[in-house]
């Protein structure tokens, strides 16, 4: 049976007789043997083979193998005399699958950028950076799921296709099959939607949290992990067209108890991580932002921050540094606000809550003065927002009166007002994006090279 490379550099005893498969890094030819690293992505290191030039084939294999290459190797693990690794594998036979032309094949030993590598998606996930970003990652949505179901909270998978905006901003992509060269028009020349597939406007959904609290209403604690979309012309290193949500939602809960649970998730995440990524940890603190190891550490053991909107205006407003954006009452928080807030003033997560009302989606919770709403964003050190929340507006009047303020028409919102005419229980809920979580955790200063296939305006390439 092949053994997982990961295994082997940590459990490998000497004498053993393995099978690994995987792709070469590097080749070194020697008089009479030659080393190869084969990497098969289980871990940061590969295993170091040693071929000697009796193994079948030497002449003719050593010929087709180079940087990139897919190999099988069968040997017996021996103590390594080499510094850096424990164990190497002498090999007792070696099979080629494909080569990997050293003329063409664009991954050589050197460094390359971030930029370069989006060039070459299909092929970036085979070097150091992004498989430890991928593996983190993997490692991230591993412990969302373990923390969730330890606490009773039910999985609930929420729709990618959708008719209503569940942010109520307008940035939804249309789904559509009808023959866009030849849009059928009603009476009024509009576009007739009684011919679209679902017989009226359908869109990718930019949240889950609508579907999710119909859930709540039922199972009490629910979450849902999932992509999101947004069609907001946004290039920036913090933002995707197409990005992956983790929204949990209970019943039965307030603002406080919300913050509660977000700030236990994080630290819950990151220490998991720290716990079964170590080495690739260490890998983005040495090579990616020398702060990781040590943001990771203040998450785990610090409280969050935790102020008012107003009282964040007026830390704002006092701030010795000069803003791009105004700063003022009533107006959105910018990254470079939330930035100063989050990494200069209390150098970790603050959570900001009771948002003015116009500023934020129609669903949050009037408070009594009707200024504000119980909303909570958290925003974190170098990313600014990371998850953004609130309590939900339980009940009917309020709610129908503000989908109307907004513009909105209560006719698409029918059914989530029906959850506020039967059995309507005070309830909360948040929303985690996903890769700015990846990025925090790793210290990765772009968007695009935390998730394998990234979605921005002008690309969809891979
Ligand atoms: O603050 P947002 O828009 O909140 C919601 O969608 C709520 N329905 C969530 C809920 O209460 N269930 O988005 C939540 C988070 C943001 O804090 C941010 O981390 C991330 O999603 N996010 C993005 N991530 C990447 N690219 C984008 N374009 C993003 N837009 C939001
Ligand atoms: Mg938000």
């Amino acid at each position: 049976m092949t053994r997982r490379i990961a295994e082997l550099l940590r459990a490998g005893q000497p004498d053993e007789t393995v099978t690994i498969q995987g792709w070469v890094r590097t080749k070194r030819e020697q008089k009479g043997f030659s080393f190869i690293e084969v990497n098969d992505g289980s871990s940061m290191g590969g295993l170091q083979v040693v071929i000697n030039q009796d193994v079948p084939d030497y002449e003719e294999n050593l010929k087709r193998i180079s940087t990139g290459a897919s190999v099988e190797v069968s040997g017996v693990l021996v103590p390594s005399p080499g510094k850096g690794q424990r164990i190497e594998l002498k090999a007792s036979s070696v099979k080629v699958y494909g080569e990997a032309d050293p003329e063409t094949y664009p991954l050589q030993k050197k460094r390359h950028s971030f930029e370069f590598l989006r060039e070459i998606g299909h092929l970036r996930s085979r070097t150091n950076t992004l498989g430890a970003v991928f593996r983190v990652r993997n490692a991230c949505a591993t412990a969302i799921h373990q923390f969730f179901q330890e606490r009773g909270f039910l999985w609930v998978h929420t729709p990618v296709i959708t008719a209503s905006d569940a942010e109520g901003a307008g940035e939804m992509f249309a789904v559509t099959s009808l023959n866009l060269k030849n849009v059928p028009l009603n009476e009024q020349k509009e576009i007739d939607y009684a011919q679209d597939f679902f017989g009226k406007p359908a869109y990718l959904t930019v949240s889950g949290q609508l579907e999710a609290e119909i859930m709540a209403m039922a199972f009490s604690n629910v979450y849902t992990f999932g992509p999101t979309f947004r069609a907001e012309n946004s290039n920036t290193s913090r933002h995707l067209a197409e990005f992956w949500m983790v929204e949990p939602e209970m019943a039965f809960c307030d603002l406080d108890g919300d913050m509660d649970l977000a700030e236990a998730f994080l630290k819950y995440i990151f220490s998991y991580v720290m716990e079964h990524c170590p080495e690739d940890m260490e890998f983005f603190n040495a090579r990616i932002d020398d702060s990781v190891l040590a943001t990771a550490e203040n998450i785990i053991n610090n409280q969050f921050e935790r102020i008012t909107y107003t009282k964040a205006i007026e830390l704002l407003e006092k701030a010795d540094k000069k803003f791009e954006y105004p700063v003022e009452w009533g107006l959105d928080l910018q990254s470079e606000h939330e930035r100063y807030l989050a990494e200069d003033l209390f150098k970790k997560p603050t959570i900001v809550t009771d948002y003015p009302t116009q500023i934020k989606a129609f669903y949050m919770r009037l408070s009594d003065d009707e200024k504000t709403v119980r909303a909570m964003d958290i925003l974190a050190p170098k990313i600014g927002e990371i998850i953004g929340g609130s309590q939900r507006e339980e009940r009917l009047d309020v709610l129908e009166r503000r989908i109307v303020q907004q513009g909105l028409d209560p006719a698409t919102y029918w059914w989530y007002l029906d959850l506020r005419r039967y059995g309507t229980v005070p309830h909360a809920g948040f929303g985690l994006g996903f890769e700015r979580l990846v990025q925090f955790m790793t210290g990765m200063a772009n968007i695009r090279d935390v998730i394998p296939f990234p979605r921005t305006p002008q690309n969809v390439e891979f």
